[in-house]
């Protein structure tokens, strides 16, 4: 059953704006200011975040106005809406596998999430506690290793995260939270201003600049290609039904494009600060920029331990680190938590504490793979490693590519353009061309081509 002009029986938003707060607090959270980072460095800086800006910009942009699409269009679960489109459009029922695929996706993500999210927590205390102060880029390092080297510590802080994601999630995502992120990702963003202000006193923050934005494909590869591309996937949260299940709730008439616009220009624009914040205090502490996961836990401790008053500000950086993680982990489960109810009859708190545990089991994998195991490999990579190249590089692109093919193909011309209802025609066929074509074609050719059929 199609129930366009009804709402879905999870509720609606009260406004765009809630829609684009709640949206981009989805997107972003560690992907821009942890992931960004990191993989930058290991990819050699400035070619990777060019690939990144194009794919945003070509593919994110075009897909996420997708699924805010259909997730209205069907407001349901991402797996119940599939499958309700595709009957409208006489498409095969197996179509719902991109909602059951994302559904698995997400919770495999929100696995290893949360022991990162688990490491902000850790570094709250660090930091209120003193233990930056005067922290050179050695010491960041060795108290980095002694943390993560702790198999006790990483469960107990993890399994802190998912407590706390799961109370909330049982509770239903409106209360507070909603209102609370209003004023603490704007706190956050002035946040990462002060620590792009502290890069510049660093004396290499044209260093890092450079590194950034000066074009050198010198250590481009065909995976760093798939890696830019799965990143601008992740950090826009995509191919996996968060934006559906979030689209779901949009009010009918809310411009999609502008609306999708809006949200990934934020989300890129904390990456690239957050980049122009790490990277001078790296090249300044002769740290490497390819150090991996400890990247911004090894670089920005030292920016605290030199600043008047670190303490206080590096205490609240990892408070809002900690709640950027919040609201994007709450929507890596919500199709999960959701699907459970539609489907199995739970209520609320019974999904979340079953979609919850199952997570938290599957994430002592990642926590271990930090100490106990860090030397069991699976094609040469650890247990983290290979969840985070399955979810991003492979199942977040292969749903993508679903998504778009069904947007651009199987929905009629007559119902997208009456659901995106854009200012103008030459808006609606530029997204026509990128959605079918470009999206479909390219995103398959990257996968192909890194995982070597070509
Ligand atoms: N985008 C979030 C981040 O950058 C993570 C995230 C939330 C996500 N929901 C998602 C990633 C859905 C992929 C799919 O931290």
């Amino acid at each position: 059953m199609i129930s366009n002009d009804q709402q879905s029986i999870h509720g609606q938003w009260s406004s765009r704006w809630t829609f684009i707060m709640a949206a981009t607090g989805a997107a972003v959270g560690l992907g821009n200011i942890w992931k960004f980072p990191y993989l930058t460095g290991i990819h050699g800086g400035s070619a990777f975040v060019l690939v990144y800006i194009l794919c945003v910009a070509a593919l994110g942009i075009p897909m996420m106005m997708a699924e805010v699409m259909i997730g209205r269009r069907g407001r349901q679960t991402p797996i119940n809406t599939m499958r309700a489109l595709a009957q409208e459009n006489n498409a095969s029922q197996s179509w719902q596998l991109i909602g059951w695929s994302g559904t698995l996706a997400g919770m495999l993500i929100l696995s290893y999430y949360s022991v990162i999210g688990g490491w902000t927590i850790g570094y709250i205390i660090h930091s209120a506690t003193g233990s930056f102060s005067g922290l050179n880029g050695e010491g960041a390092s060795a108290l980095f290793q002694e943390f993560v080297g702790s198999p006790l510590i990483q469960v107990g802080w993890h399994t802190l995260f998912m407590i706390i994601t799961m109370y909330i999630v049982g509770r239903g995502v409106q209360s507070g939270l909603e209102k609370a992120v209003t004023y603490l990702m704007p706190a956050l963003f002035v946040l990462l201003l002060t620590l792009v202000g502290y890069a510049m006193t660093t004396g290499y923050f044209m260093k890092g600049l450079a590194f950034l934005f000066t074009p050198d494909f010198s250590h481009f590869s065909g995976t760093s290609m798939l890696t830019a591309m799965g990143q601008a996937f992740f950090s826009l949260s995509l191919g996996m039904g968060t934006i559906m299940i979030y689209g779901s709730y949009v009010p009918k008439g809310t411009s999609i494009a502008s609306t999708s616009v809006a949200i990934a220009l934020a989300d890129s624009m904390v990456a690239l600060l957050a980049g122009m914040a790490i990277f001078p205090i790296v090249f300044a502490n002769t740290l490497e920029p390819g150090a991996g996961p400890s990247l911004i836990f090894e670089t920005i401790p030292v920016a605290f331990g030199h600043m008047a008053a670190g303490m206080l500000f590096g205490t609240l950086f990892f408070v809002l680190l900690l709640v950027a993680a919040w609201t994007s982990s709450i929507s890596l489960i919500e199709p999960a938590v959701t699907m459970m109810i539609e489907n199995f009859n739970m209520t609320r708190k019974q999904a979340a504490l079953w979609t919850g545990l199952a997570t938290w089991l599957l994430g002592l994998g990642t926590a271990f793979s930090f100490n106990l195991w860090t030397n069991v490999k699976v094609f040469g990579m650890t247990f983290f490693d290979l969840l985070d190249f399955l979810t991003s590089n492979l199942m977040l692109p292969i749903g993508g590519i679903g998504i778009a093919i069904f947007a651009g193909w199987l929905m009629t011309k007559d119902t997208s353009h009456a659901e995106l209802n854009m200012n103008t025609e030459a808006g609606y066929s530029l997204w026509q061309i990128l959605i079918r074509f470009i999206a479909p074609i390219a995103v398959s050719i990257v996968l192909i081509h890194a995982i070597g059929v070509f």
